[in-house]
C-alpha cells in the first residue's frame, strides 16, 4: 500500500472483466477509423516510445513542428476523430464528478518496451475537471508525484480494469510509466498495454440566468 498525493484516486478492478473486454472491442473499431501512429516530441522530433490515437470531437497530438495540442482530425488521414464509445462516457459521468461530458479520449498503446515520461497533463482550458485514466492489457508502474517536477513521487502498479482519477489538488501533478509488464494480462491477444484518458479540453458553456 502506498500513500498516493492528494486529489488522486486508484480504483483498482474498477471495470470487471467483460466489460474489459467490450472496451477493447470497442477500441478496435476506433483503431480501424483512427489508425494507432507513432507521436514525436515539440522541437527535436524524437518518435515516442508509444503508439497513439485518439476518439472525440478533439483529440491530443504531437509533433516536431506543432508542438502538443488538441486539434479535431487525425494528423495522418485528416479525418475526424471517431466518437468516444458509451462505455466510456458512462464511466465518466460516474467517476469524474463534473458536470460536462469529456471532448477528448487519448489512446495509448504500449509495447513490452515503451514508457512514458513524467509530465503534467496541461494543453486543456478547464482544470476543473479531472482527468479520468482507464487501464487495459499488462500491468505497468505508474509515478505520480507533485505540481512541480522535483516534488517526490511514488510508484503504484496498474493492472487491467483499474481506472485512476487526477484531479483537485492532483490535476497537474507530475505523472508517467516507468515500465510495462510483459505477460502479466490475456486481454490483448498480442499483449501489450493500452491507456485511455478522458478529459474535457474547452472551458464549458457559461449559462446566463
Ligand atoms: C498519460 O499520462 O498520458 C498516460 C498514463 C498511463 O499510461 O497510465
Ligand atoms: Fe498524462
Amino acid at each position: 500500500m502506498v500513500i498516493l498525493p492528494r486529489g488522486v484516486r486508484h480504483m483498482p478492478g474498477h471495470l470487471p472483466p467483460e466489460l474489459q473486454r467490450e472496451l477493447v472491442e470497442a477500441i478496435r473499431g476506433v483503431v480501424r477509423r483512427a489508425p494507432l501512429y507513432v507521436p514525436t516530441m515539440p522541437k527535436t522530433g524524437k518518435e515516442m516510445s508509444v503508439r497513439m490515437t485518439n476518439c472525440g470531437t478533439l483529440g491530443w497530438v504531437t509533433d516536431k513542428d506543432g508542438g502538443y495540442r488538441y486539434q479535431p482530425v487525425h494528423p495522418m488521414t485528416n479525418e475526424p476523430w471517431p466518437p468516444i464509445p458509451a462505455l466510456l462516457l458512462s464511466l465518466w459521468r460516474e467517476v469524474a464528478a463534473y458536470p460536462h461530458l469529456p471532448e477528448a479520449c487519448l489512446v495509448n498503446f504500449y509495447e513490452a518496451d515503451a514508457r512514458m515520461g513524467q509530465h503534467q497533463d496541461r494543453d486543456e482550458a478547464d482544470f476543473s475537471a479531472p482527468v479520468v485514466s482507464v487501464s487495459l492489457g499488462d500491468d505497468c508502474l505508474f509515478r505520480i508525484g507533485g505540481t512541480r517536477r522535483r516534488d517526490p513521487s511514488v510508484s503504484v502498479r496498474l493492472t487491467s480494469g483499474d481506472v485512476v482519477v487526477l484531479g483537485g489538488e492532483s490535476r497537474l501533478a507530475f505523472h508517467g510509466v516507468d515500465r510495462i509488464y510483459p505477460s502479466t494480462s490475456a486481454l490483448l491477444k498480442q499483449g501489450g498495454r493500452i491507456n485511455l484518458t478522458l478529459r474535457r479540453v474547452s472551458a464549458p458553456p457559461i449559462l446566463a440566468l
